[in-house]
């Protein structure tokens, strides 16, 4: 048994339980911190504060670590499928030959749209973006499927699998709208990120033959993504589902907070930071002395990180997986040159290093999907597909843990109690 933590407050002593996780993160219990002390904690973007116990992902931040129910992240993107790896974090096991091919089977009955939502598409504007198309979408889907509404566990394997394959079609009749071609409907033939591709890709008179090279990318950078313990958008996931909102909903909730800038969008900003240094030719010294100088307001996208204060392992991934991909397709894009300067120039430097600012999982997976085709405006939505499996495995934990309603408390800092005053009164 762990000692308990001891805290002196107003001359009196407090005793709280330690928790000690399976990786032995030491967490200290103040569930009854209130009630004992009157006291509430406060703690700017609960860099400090853990808001559960999970069992579906571990970092190790300061050694670079990062795994799957157990399982390293390195041996999934070099071994796994996505399909296979979404198994994984949704029930916790690698699952057998027989459970995959059901669940294979399961995700292509649910690959189509009901015609009614593929007409939504007609009514967005071709400059509409991707994300907020995506989020408003998986909404109107449960509108089809009002069982997903009731929460009943009995069909979560079925909204589960309906939602994950179905994210893809309604992402690729996005770009088809966007680019003002017609949307392409999925076909049986082809695996998860094939059947990606061919909706992507595809056209009437010329089908899309997937590269072999390309869909193993795919899979890759969708496992990379897949899930990541309570990071910024999977914490919304949780916050939404903790009302008792259906999956959904919650997962729709998670598309709007993973599009910011310094969460999921980054990967777009950081293509256009690169684009802007090559279109300008701007020095990389003189964009990386902005970088430092706090009264640019320019940070060095997809570098820096909450957690890890060590190289992001996926991001390592990336990077070799960047090389591997744009040799095969001959793609040379002179961006990934500036993006391999521009670490080498931060990492040698001390403001980076003494902040343990190394690149994150979305500094090279952006120059991966341009060279496969994909405009920038994109590249959040992918990483929304490859996150939805951890968004769905955190709603099936909260359901499994029977979590409570998340409310947080605050510290007012406002007016003290003062009077109406009569519009004719107030000057
Ligand atoms: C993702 O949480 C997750 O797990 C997220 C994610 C996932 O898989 O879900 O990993 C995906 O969101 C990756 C991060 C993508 N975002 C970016 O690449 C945007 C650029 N990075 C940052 O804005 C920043 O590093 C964050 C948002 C990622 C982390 O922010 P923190 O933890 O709040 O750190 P901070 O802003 O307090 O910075 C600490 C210091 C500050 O300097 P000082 O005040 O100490 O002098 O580091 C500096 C910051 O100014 N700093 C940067 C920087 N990131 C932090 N300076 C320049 N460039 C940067 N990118």
């Amino acid at each position: 048994m762990t000692e308990p933590a001891k805290l002196q407050l107003d001359g009196k002593s407090f005793e709280f339980p330690v928790i000690v996780g399976s990786e032995d993160e030491h967490a200290i219990d103040i569930s009854a911190l209130r009630s004992k002390t009157g006291y509430i904690t406060l703690d700017d973007g609960y860099g400090n504060t853990g808001s559960c116990e999970s069992a579906i992902t571990f970092i190790d931040g300061e050694k670079g670590i990062l795994r799957y129910r157990g399982i390293p992240i390195e041996q999934l993107a070099e071994h796994s499928t996505f399909v296979e790896t979404a198994w994984l974090l949704i029930w916790g096991e690698l699952p057998t030959k027989a459970q995959l091919a059901r669940f294979s089977d399961l995700l292509t009955s649910h690959e189509m749209l009901h015609e009614g939502l593929y007409r939504h598409f007609d009514g967005f504007p071709p400059s509409g973006h991707p994300m907020a198309i995506l989020s408003a979408m998986i909404n109107a889907v449960s509108c089809y499927h009002p069982d997903i509404l009731l929460n009943d566990m009995h069909n979560f394997d079925d909204s589960a699998a309906r939602l994950l394959s179905k994210v893809r079609t309604i992402a690729a009749a996005a770009f088809k709208t966007s680019i003002g071609q017609p949307i392409v409907y999925p076909k049986p033939k082809f695996d998860y990120c094939s059947n990606f591709m061919h909706m992507m890709f595809s056209i009437p008179f010329k089908e899309c033959e997937p590269d072999p090279d390309v869909v193993r990318a795919l899979n890759q950078i969708f496992i990379l993504h897949a899930d990541h313990e309570q990071n910024c958008s999977t914490s919304t996931v949780r916050m939404v589902a903790s009302s008792g909102a259906n999956l959904f909903a919650s997962c729709s909730a998670g598309v709007c907070a993973l599009w910011g800038p310094l969460h999921g969008g980054a990967n777009a900003a950081v293509l256009d930071m690169l684009e802007h240094i090559h279109v300008n030719k701007i020095d990389l010294k003189d964009y990386v002395a902005k970088v430092k100088d706090k009264t640019s307001g320019i940070r060095l996208m997809g570098f820096g990180h909450r957690v890890y204060k060590n190289y992001d392992p996926r991001a390592k991934i990336l990077k070799a997986a960047a090389d591997k991909i744009l040799d095969k397709l001959k793609v040379n894009d002179p961006l990934l040159a500036i993006a391999r300067q521009l670490e080498e120039a931060a990492l040698k430097d001390s403001y980076f290093k003494d902040r343990n600012l190394y690149p994150n999982v979305d500094f090279y997976s952006g120059i991966i999907m341009r060279a496969i085709g994909l405009p920038v405006n994109m590249f959040t939505v992918l990483f929304a597909i490859g996150r939805m499996p951890g968004w769905i495995a955190h709603w099936k934990e909260m359901h499994d843990q029977k979590s409570r309603i998340q409310r947080p408390r605050q510290v007012y800092t406002g007016y003290q109690p003062r009077d109406y005053v009569a519009v004719d009164k107030r000057g």
